[in-house]
């Protein structure tokens, strides 16, 4: 049985998720302002993959014969001052969504629903993906520094994610 304190917090969980979306969009389109088209696509696989997590959230809840309760979504950010700073802003709030997941873990246990934890094991997994391939990208920014063409061979790198593959840059 699902409490309904976990209801609550999935809920809430559902609007973080499109919150991640909608930065993850906001960034795509400062990268694609500056002219850095892979960084902006790497950022529009990144705000798909953010839809995929609100689904999975969404239909668990639905199978669970819980009600979804949609609610308003942040605006995020618009302005970003350069690369790195976005990839760190991504970094941190990544770091953020972990401590969510992590919580929702720790009333999993606590509520002893096993279910639950059992869907929740992979966020747990995925986040770790998650903070890894945004920490790669801040190193390699700081490493380049200001560097224009450091920068683009990054863009071009960038420029290789292909939505729905798992675990690159
Ligand atoms: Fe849905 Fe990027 O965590």
């Amino acid at each position: 049985m699902i409490s309904k304190k976990m209801i609550t917090a999935i809920n809430a969980q559902i609007n973080k998720e499109f919150y991640s979306e909608y930065l993850y969009l906001s960034m795509q389109a400062w990268f694609a302002d500056q002219n850095l088209e892979g960084m902006a696509k790497w950022m529009d696989a990144q705000g798909k993959e953010e839809r995929l997590h609100v689904m999975k959230f969404f239909n668990y809840l639905i199978d669970r014969g819980a009600k979804v309760k949609l609610t308003a979504i942040d605006a995020p950010p618009v302005d970003f001052d350069n690369p790195l700073k976005v990839f760190n802003m991504a970094l941190d709030h990544e770091k953020l969504i972990t401590k969510s997941i992590d919580e929702l873990m720790d009333l999993a246990i606590k509520d002893k629903d096993h279910a639950t934890r059992s869907f929740l094991q992979w966020f747990v997994d995925e986040q770790v993906e998650e903070e890894a391939s945004m920490d790669r990208i801040v190193n390699m920014l700081k490493m380049v520094g200001g560097d224009g063409q450091g920068i683009m061979m990054i863009d071009r790198e960038l420029g290789q994610r292909i939505f729905g593959v798992v675990n690159e840059a």
